[in-house]
């Protein structure tokens, strides 16, 4: 029996960095070693104290039953209390604050709790890909806004046709940003963005999920900072980058009280929120010594700089990014034709390097290769030379380009 996928389903190729892994599994396979920075999947540990509270908190009977899906009292007295430490913004810990299971799974229920069959949500592209995926898989329909290099990769709100504008029932936005390093300068976006949510009445969804990972002295921005912001705005955040804590599976959504009474109420028919353990352990990261991002934004600035000087030397020019943990440049001239897919695809297999090709994250990324800064700098440096070894194999005019699959 072979089940007929959704049409939803269907129309998705496979989640880009599962394609990544196999490729990376294909090249193992076949006798390289390997320096993978696909996926921003940090490889720092996460800080002592919370694993000791992890450790702790698993060895109590009460943790190991169900969770409640809108999380323990004191994780989101946790929340709101980081929450006004790091932004001044106070928040009500029952109505405005909702722990989730890593912001990725809040984003795609977002969008499943909100949208009806077709209606539309402004996404950016190129885009972390959940923000597209999710759109199409709650049945709505992703309507592009480019990010471009002209442009800072910043959204032109007033290239959105009015029509489009008015069926929109969510604007996403994401700084500091995933794929392409850009952080916002100062709240102009965000206003915008408040006045355009007013006018025409959409939702807007912050994804601030690199809003600690910041390097030369950024400081990033929340949405609710924005006088009005907490009318038209959610913000969403995760632990897995800022206390290196992919693995754990937890993350939290602010902002617009009703917004997030629709997420907790859907969310309660599928899930039932964060093992209570982890949440012990994620009240210890919010609330406990915060030196430990403080030594992750040295360490991936360091790396920064290291990636960026190693590429120069092959002829590679990047511009260094103010936060996040991605380099995202243009293909050098030589490899232009070959198209970011059959770049990263050939790359993998004859060279043993992992990067994401831009065109993962969407049409207007193509063209672009997203370097995740999750090696130490030794392996970026020598991952930056098998690239300059796998530039030199290329012809001087690359042939024709490949048709890309499109993988996410
Ligand atoms: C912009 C952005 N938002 C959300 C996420 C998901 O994070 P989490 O681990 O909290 O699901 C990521 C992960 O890479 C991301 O880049």
């Amino acid at each position: 029996m072979k089940p007929i996928p959704s049409k939803k389903l269907s129309q998705l190729p496979p989640y880009l960095f599962v394609r990544l892994h196999q490729l990376r599994l294909q090249a193992e396979g076949s006798g390289l070693s390997i320096i993978d920075l696909g996926q921003g999947s940090p490889d720092l540990p996460s800080p002592d104290h919370v694993v000791k509270a992890l450790q702790e908190a698993v060895g109590q009977n009460w943790t190991h039953r169900y969770p409640q899906t809108q999380g323990l009292p004191e994780l989101r007295r946790a929340i709101a209390a980081w929450y006004r430490r790091r932004f001044d913004v106070t928040l009500d810990a029952d109505r405005q604050v909702l722990p989730l299971v890593g912001s990725k799974e809040g984003l795609a229920h977002l969008f499943m709790a909100l949208l009806e069959p077709g209606q539309s949500v402004l996404v950016p592209n190129p885009c972390y890909p959940v923000h597209y995926n999710g759109v199409i898989l709650a049945g709505g329909r992703p309507v592009l806004m480019p990010l471009l290099e002209e442009n800072e990769f910043k959204p032109d709100l007033r290239k959105i046709p009015a029509a489009a504008a008015r069926q929109a029932k969510v604007m996403l936005l994401n700084y500091p940003n995933n794929p392409t390093g850009a952080v916002l300068e100062d709240n102009s976006l965000l206003e915008e963005a408040l006045a355009f949510s007013r006018k025409y009445g959409c939702l807007i969804a912050y994804d601030n999920a690199y809003s600690e990972l910041v390097f030369d002295g950024y400081q990033a921005p929340s949405i609710l900072q924005v006088p009005g912001a907490m009318e038209h705005a959610v913000e969403f955040h995760s632990l897995s980058k800022s206390y290196s804590m992919a693995g754990w599976r937890i993350g939290f959504v602010v902002g617009n009280a009703e917004a997030i009474s629709q997420l907790a109420k859907f969310k309660g028919f599928l899930d039932y929120g964060i093992p209570n353990f982890i949440q012990q352990a994620g009240i210890n990261a919010l609330s406990g010594p915060q030196d430990t991002i403080a030594a992750a934004c040295r360490t991936y600035r360091s790396r920064r700089d290291a990636l960026v000087e190693a590429l120069s030397k092959i002829g590679w020019t990047i511009a260094p990014p103010r936060a996040a943990m991605y380099l995202w440049g243009r293909l050098p001239e030589r490899a232009r034709s070959l198209g970011s897919l059959a770049f990263a695809e050939r790359l993998i297999l004859e060279h043993g390097v992992v990067i994401a090709p831009g065109v993962g994250f969407g049409p207007h990324g193509e063209g672009f290769m997203r370097f995740s800064l999750v090696a130490p700098e030794e392996k970026l440096r020598e991952a930056a030379r098998r690239i300059g070894r796998f530039l030199e194999s290329l012809p001087e005019r690359s042939p024709s380009r490949r048709k890309p699959a499109k993988v996410g």
